[in-house]
C-alpha cells in the first residue's frame, strides 16, 4: 500500500461497527440514511480536529471563565446526490457552517464526472472547505470538484468520505497533494465497473430508494 500521509482512515470501534451494517445488502434506505448521518457524525469530529478556535468569555452559573467558539469560517460542499445525506450531521457538528451544493454525477460508460449544477457564492469567503461525498472510486468527482473550489479560491480543502478506494485516494493525491482525505474506510479495489470492491454498492441509490439493491 502506498505511503499517503494524507490520507486519515478511521480506526474507532463505533465507525467499524456501522460500517458493517451501512454495507450490509440487507440495511434498508430508513436505515441506511440513518448510519450515513451517524458515521457522518464521527468523521466530521475527526476532519474537524485541527480547526481553529477563538477565546470568548460566558459567565457559568458560578463565575465569569474563558471558553471557546469554533473561528474557522467552514464550507460545506456536498456532491450532490449522495453528498446530501452526509449535510444534518455535519451542520449539527459546526451549526454556523454555510452549505454550497455541488452537482457532479459519474458519467456511467466514461466514469468521468459531469458538473450539473454549482450553488457557489461569487467569492470564496470561507477558512475551511469540507467536501462531502459517501464513495471516493476512481476520484474523478473528488478532483472535479477540488479544480471548481481551487478555481472559485478556496484554499484549504478536505475532503470526507465513507468508503475510498486505493485508485481514487490516488488520484486525488497526485493531483492535490495538500488535499486531506477523512474516510471511514479504505476498500480493496474497484471491480471493472468502476465500483469499489467490496464497497456497499451504489451510495445514492442505497439512501434514496432508487435502483436495485446494489
Ligand atoms: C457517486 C458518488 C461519487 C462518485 C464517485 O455518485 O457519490 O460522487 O460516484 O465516483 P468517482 O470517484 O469514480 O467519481 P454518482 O455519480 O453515482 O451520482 P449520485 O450521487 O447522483 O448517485
Ligand atoms: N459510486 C458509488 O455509489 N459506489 C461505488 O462503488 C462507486 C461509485
Amino acid at each position: 500500500m502506498a505511503n499517503w500521509p494524507n490520507l486519515h482512515v478511521s480506526q474507532h470501534p463505533a465507525v467499524r461497527h456501522k460500517l458493517g451494517i451501512l454495507r450490509d445488502e440487507n440495511t434498508e434506505p430508513k436505515k441506511f440514511r440513518e448510519v450515513v448521518r451517524e458515521l457522518s457524525w464521527l468523521l466530521g469530529y475527526e476532519a474537524l480536529a485541527d480547526a481553529h478556535t477563538q477565546a470568548l468569555q460566558i459567565r457559568t452559573p458560578i463565575e465569569l471563565m474563558d471558553a471557546d467558539e469554533l473561528a474557522d469560517r467552514i464550507g460545506l460542499i456536498p456532491i450532490l446526490r449522495a453528498g446530501l445525506g452526509m449535510v444534518d450531521a455535519m451542520l449539527e457538528l459546526m451549526p454556523t457552517a454555510r452549505v454550497w451544493h455541488l452537482g457532479l454525477f459519474r458519467d456511467e460508460r466514461t466514469l468521468r464526472p459531469v458538473e450539473y449544477y454549482n450553488k457557489l457564492p461569487d467569492t470564496a469567503n470561507v477558512d475551511l472547505c469540507l467536501i462531502l461525498d459517501p464513495m471516493l472510486a476512481t476520484g474523478g468527482s473528488a478532483t472535479a470538484a477540488i479544480e471548481v473550489l481551487k478555481k472559485w479560491g478556496a484554499v484549504r480543502i478536505k475532503l470526507v468520505n465513507l468508503i475510498a478506494a486505493p485508485e481514487g485516494v490516488e488520484a486525488v493525491l497526485a493531483a492535490h497533494p495538500e488535499v486531506e482525505i477523512y474516510t471511514a474506510a479504505l476498500d480493496r479495489q474497484l471491480n471493472d465497473v468502476g465500483y469499489i470492491i467490496p464497497g456497499l454498492g451504489d451510495a445514492g441509490d442505497r439512501q434514496f430508494g432508487t435502483g436495485g439493491v446494489g
